[in-house]
């Protein structure tokens, strides 16, 4: 676990143009949050947020009345989203320095509360971070599920190798992964499917199947519109 930190500390200021996002991963959040049907004023948690390359389209989707709590355990990821935030003037936004898998649920509750009046959370998505997580993967998610209402959205966007005709970029993918840190075969998606209400699941899959997106909601009340 300790490169791939170090790579998202001193790289930092280079994640947003030296990551691949323009051309390859970008896809994957829009079609990830485009799945994610997020309502206006939703509480979204953005799991090993980064340099918050997903706040854009989350905000564009939660608007000003919602909020977006971004966790990363690295600081110098978290000081490139607070300069974003700050750039584009959005105050909505809570930042929250943890490893996810010692994520204090009760505490980030209150928080939550503090910051929006709420108990839980509309949503969890998490982008490429599962896969660098590692062994702590499974139990940073069982966390965030806690924080997320009955009925919220459960989403999770990650890497696997190219698939069809595809096959052909893996090494490129492999390379792509093995420098981020991440497992290429740990297909994190699959804990939606495990977590999720059943038939609430749909899952998309863009540039050549190397990026998943999986969608699902928590099981219990399956209202959109519900708030606790
Ligand atoms: C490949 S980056 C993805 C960042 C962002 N989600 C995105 O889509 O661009 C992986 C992120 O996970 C974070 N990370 C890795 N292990 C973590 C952990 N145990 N707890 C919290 N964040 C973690 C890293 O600091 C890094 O910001």
């Amino acid at each position: 676990m300790a490169r791939p930190f170090r790579r998202y500390s001193a790289g930092a200021r280079w994640y947003d143009v030296l990551s691949g996002e323009r051309w390859v991963y970008r896809a994957g959040r829009v079609a990830g949050i485009g799945l994610m049907d997020l309502q206006a004023g939703d509480v979204v948690l953005d799991l090993g947020c980064g340099t918050g390359l997903n706040f854009p389209l989350l905000r564009r989707a939660v608007g000003e009345a919602g909020h977006i709590v971004g966790v990363d355990r690295s600081a110098d990821m978290l000081a490139v989203a607070r300069a974003r935030a700050r750039r584009e003037g959005w105050s909505n936004v809570t930042f929250v320095e943890a490893d996810a898998a010692e994520l204090d649920v009760d505490g980030l509750r209150a928080r939550i509360g503090a910051a929006t009046g709420r108990a839980t959370a509309d949503a969890v998505l998490t982008t490429y971070a599962l896969s660098v997580m590692r062994d702590g993967a499974a139990e940073a998610w069982r966390r965030a599920v806690a924080l997320v209402r009955p009925g919220g959205i459960l989403a999770v966007v990650d890497m696997q190798p190219p698939t069809g005709r595809w096959r052909i970029l893996a090494p490129l993918a492999r390379l792509a992964c093995a420098l981020g840190g991440a497992d290429i075969h740990a297909r994190p998606w699959r804990l939606v499917a495990r977590d999720a209400a059943p038939g609430s699941v749909r899952e998309a899959a863009v540039r050549g199947g190397h990026i998943v997106a999986a969608v699902g909601r928590s099981p219990g009340e399956v209202a959109p519109t519900a708030r606790s």
